[in-house]
C-alpha cells in the first residue's frame, strides 16, 4: 500500500503540464494549455490542461484527471507504476513499508535536523575564521547582517562536518546534500571553503544552502544544495523569510538575481528583496509573493544576460497576472547589479530607480520596439506577430483591453481590428458557452463556494468547517470538500480531487470536474468566495430562524418560554 500522504505529496510536487507536455505537444492558450485530445479523435483541440488546477479535461470526450490518471490512461500503467514513474521524475522514492507514512515524516524531520546542525556548525566556523569575516567585510557586510541571514562559512578541508555529526556516514547527510560519496566510496563535505547562505522556507526551517567561493580562482562561483524532499529550487525564494514584513510594509517585493544582492540591499536598509535560486522566475515564485503584496518589481542587471532573464521572467509570469497584480521591470545601469549599485550609489538612489520601474505592458512594447521603428507596414506586422503569443496568454482582462488600445494606436489600427487579427478571446468565455449548453442544472451557492475551495484550498477555514459540518447542510460532497480542505496541510486542486475520488462515485467526480473546468479563471476567487460565504451564512441563519418559528407556531401563547418570547420580539429587527 502506498500511503495516501505520499500521493498527496506527489500531486503537490509534480507539474501536470510537464508530465503531459512530454507526451502530447501542448500549446499555451490563456491560463491553460491545449492540444488535440489524446483520448479521442479530433481535429480541433478540446483537451485542456490547467497549471493552476493541476488537471486535464477534455471538453470533447470528458476525459479528465490528475498527473497520475493521465499516466494510467495514456501509458497504460497500473496505479503503482504511474505513481512510481511520477516519483522518479522528481527524485522521490515510493515508500512501501507498512509504516512508511511515519517513516516518511521522520525522514523529513531527520533532514531538517541535519541541516539545522550543519547551519549552526557553519555559523560557528564563520566566527572562527578571520579570512571569511574579512571577505564579508570586503563586500560591505556587517556582523549584524551576517547574523540576520544566518550566514556561515564552510572551511577548507574535506571532512569538516565530522566534527558536527556523530555518524558522518549517515545516509541522511547524503540525502540532505551535505555529504557526497565518490566512486571509491569515500565520503566528503559538499561545501568546502565557501561562504554559506542558508535557505529558509516560510516556516523558518533551513531547507538548503547556497555556497559562494572565497577564492576567486575556484569554480563554480556559486554552488547550491541539490534538490531534496525539502528543497525545490523552482518553488523557493532566497530571503523571503527575512523580507516578508518589509514586503508588506513597502507594499512591493523586489526580485533580484543573487544571494549577495539580497544581503547587500538589506545591509543598506532595503529589506524587501528576495532572489530566485539560480533559476528563472516561475509561476510559483509569483504566487508566493502575491500572498504578501500585489506589486512585484523584477530587478535585472543592465547587461545582455539581464535583458534575456527579464524577458524570460515576463513570459513565465504572464499566467499569474491578474488585474490585481502589478509586475514591473527595473533595469540597472552599466553592468551594475543591485549589490554594486547600492554600494556605489545609495539606497535612496536605488529606491528612486525602483519607483521608476517600467510596468509590464510598457516593458513588452519597449522590448519589441528596440530594433523596430514601426514605420513600414512590414515592420508593424513583425511587431504584431511577436506580440500575438504574449497577448494570448494575458489573463488580466482590464489590462488586456488597455494594452490592446495602446497597441492599436502604435500600429494605426483600432481595437476591433486588433481583436480580429488576434482572435483574442478569453478561454473561459469559450468554455463558459460550451459548458452552459450541457450543464443546465443551476449550481447552488454552496456548491459554487466549494468549487472555489477546491481551486484555492486555503480559502477554507475552521469557521467554514463549523458552518458546513452541521446537519443543516446535507450536501455530502460539499461537506467532504470542506472537511478535506481544512484538514489537509499540504494541498492543491489535484490532491483534493484525488481524495474526493476515493470517497465518491466516478459520475459525481466527473460532474465536479466539468464544473471546475468551466469556471471563469480571471475572476478574483477570494472576493467571490467571501461574498458567497456571507450569503450562505445568511441563508443558514434565516433557515434556522424559520425552524424556530415553525416550532413556536405549534405552541400556545402561555406555554412559550422566555427565550421564545424574546425571539418573537426580535424578529422584526432583522
Ligand atoms: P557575486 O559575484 O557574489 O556578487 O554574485 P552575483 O550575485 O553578482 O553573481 P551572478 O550575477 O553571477 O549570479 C547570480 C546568481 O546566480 C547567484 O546568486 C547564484 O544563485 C546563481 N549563480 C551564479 N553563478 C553560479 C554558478 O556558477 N553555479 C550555480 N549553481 N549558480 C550560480
Ligand atoms: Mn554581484
Amino acid at each position: 500500500m502506498i500511503p495516501e500522504s505520499f500521493i498527496q505529496e506527489l500531486l503537490n510536487r509534480v507539474d501536470v503540464v510537464d508530465i503531459i507536455d512530454k507526451r502530447v505537444q501542448l500549446k499555451k492558450a490563456g491560463a491553460n494549455f491545449i492540444a488535440c485530445c489524446p483520448f479521442h479523435q479530433e481535429k480541433t483541440p478540446s483537451f485542456t490542461v490547467s497549471p493552476s488546477k493541476q488537471f486535464y479535461h477534455c471538453f470533447g470526450c470528458g476525459e479528465h484527471g490528475s498527473a497520475i490518471s493521465f499516466l494510467i490512461e495514456y501509458e497504460g500503467l497500473s496505479f503503482v507504476e504511474a505513481v512510481t514513474e511520477l516519483a522518479n521524475t522528481i527524485g522521490l522514492q515510493v515508500p512501501n513499508e507498512e509504516f512508511s507514512e511515519k517513516i516518511n515524516i521522520n525522514e523529513n524531520s531527520k533532514l531538517e535536523e541535519a541541516l539545522k546542525i550543519a547551519n549552526n556548525f557553519y555559523q560557528g566556523q564563520l566566527r572562527k575564521s578571520p579570512e571569511a569575516i574579512a571577505y564579508l567585510k570586503s563586500r560591505g557586510l556587517s556582523g549584524e547582517i551576517a547574523k540576520r541571514f544566518s550566514i556561515g562559512y564552510a572551511p577548507e578541508g574535506w571532512q569538516n562536518l565530522e566534527a558536527a555529526f556523530k555518524n558522518y556516514k549517515d545516509e541522511t547527510l547524503i540525502k540532505a546534500g551535505l555529504i557526497q560519496k565518490n566512486e571509491q566510496g569515500r565520503y566528503y563535505d559538499r561545501f568546502r571553503n565557501r561562504i554559506i547562505f542558508p535557505i529558509h522556507n516560510a516556516k523558518g526551517i533551513v531547507i538548503g544552502f547556497g555556497g559562494r567561493v572565497i577564492n576567486p580562482e575556484e569554480t563554480p562561483k556559486y554552488y547550491n544544495s541539490p534538490e531534496t524532499p525539502l528543497f525545490q529550487k523552482s518553488y523557493e525564494l532566497y530571503g523571503l523569510l527575512a523580507a516578508r514584513k518589509e514586503i508588506r510594509d513597502n507594499r512591493y517585493a523586489l526580485v533580484v538575481e543573487g544571494y549577495m544582492d539580497v544581503v547587500a540591499l538589506a545591509q543598506h536598509g532595503i529589506g524587501n528583496a528576495v532572489a530566485t535560486l539560480g533559476t528563472a522566475t516561475t509561476l510559483f515564485h509569483i504566487k508566493k509573493l502575491t500572498r504578501y503584496t500585489d506589486e512585484i518589481v523584477f530587478c535585472f542587471d543592465g547587461d545582455n544576460a539581464g535583458r534575456t532573464a527579464a524577458w524570460r521572467a515576463m513570459n513565465n509570469s504572464l499566467s499569474a497576472l491578474t488585474d490585481n497584480v502589478q509586475l514591473k521591470f527595473l533595469f540597472l545601469p552599466n553592468q551594475h547589479d543591485p549589490d554594486s549599485f547600492v554600494r556605489e550609489n545609495s539606497s535612496d538612489a536605488f529606491r528612486a530607480l525602483a519607483k521608476e520601474a517600467i510596468p509590464l505592458t510598457e516593458y513588452i512594447i519597449k522590448y519589441l520596439t528596440q530594433d523596430n521603428d514601426l514605420v513600414s507596414q512590414e515592420s508593424k506586422v513583425k511587431f504584431l506577430n511577436e506580440l500575438e503569443p504574449i497577448m494570448k496568454q494575458f489573463t488580466a482582462k482590464k489590462l488586456l483591453l488597455l494594452f490592446k488600445k495602446r497597441i492599436a494606436q502604435l500600429v494605426d489600427l483600432d481595437i476591433q481590428e486588433i481583436d480580429q487579427i488576434f482572435k483574442i478571446k478569453f478561454k473561459n468565455e469559450v468554455i463558459k458557452n460550451s459548458a452552459s449548453r450541457n450543464n443546465r442544472i443551476p449550481m447552488s451557492a454552496i456548491r459554487r463556494y466549494c468549487l472555489f475551495v477546491i481551486l484555492e484550498p486555503d480559502i477554507a477555514t475552521l469557521v467554514d468547517q463549523e458552518m458546513f459540518l452541521t446537519e443543516k447542510i446535507d450536501d455530502q460532497l460539499a461537506r467532504a470538500i470542506i472537511e478535506i480542505s481544512v484538514a489537509e496541510e499540504k494541498k492543491n486542486t489535484a490532491s483534493i480531487m484525488h481524495l474526493l475520488s476515493s470517497r465518491f462515485d466516478q459520475e459525481i467526480i466527473s460532474e465536479l470536474q466539468t464544473q471546475l473546468a468551466s469556471l471563469d479563471q480571471t475572476m478574483d476567487i477570494n472576493k467571490e468566495a467571501d461574498a458567497l460565504r456571507l450569503s450562505i451564512r445568511k441563508k443558514l441563519s434565516s433557515a434556522s430562524k424559520k425552524t424556530v418559528l415553525d416550532q413556536i407556531k405549534q405552541k400556545s401563547l402561555q406555554s412559550l418560554t422566555e427565550e421564545e418570547k424574546n425571539f418573537l420580539r426580535n424578529m422584526g429587527k432583522g
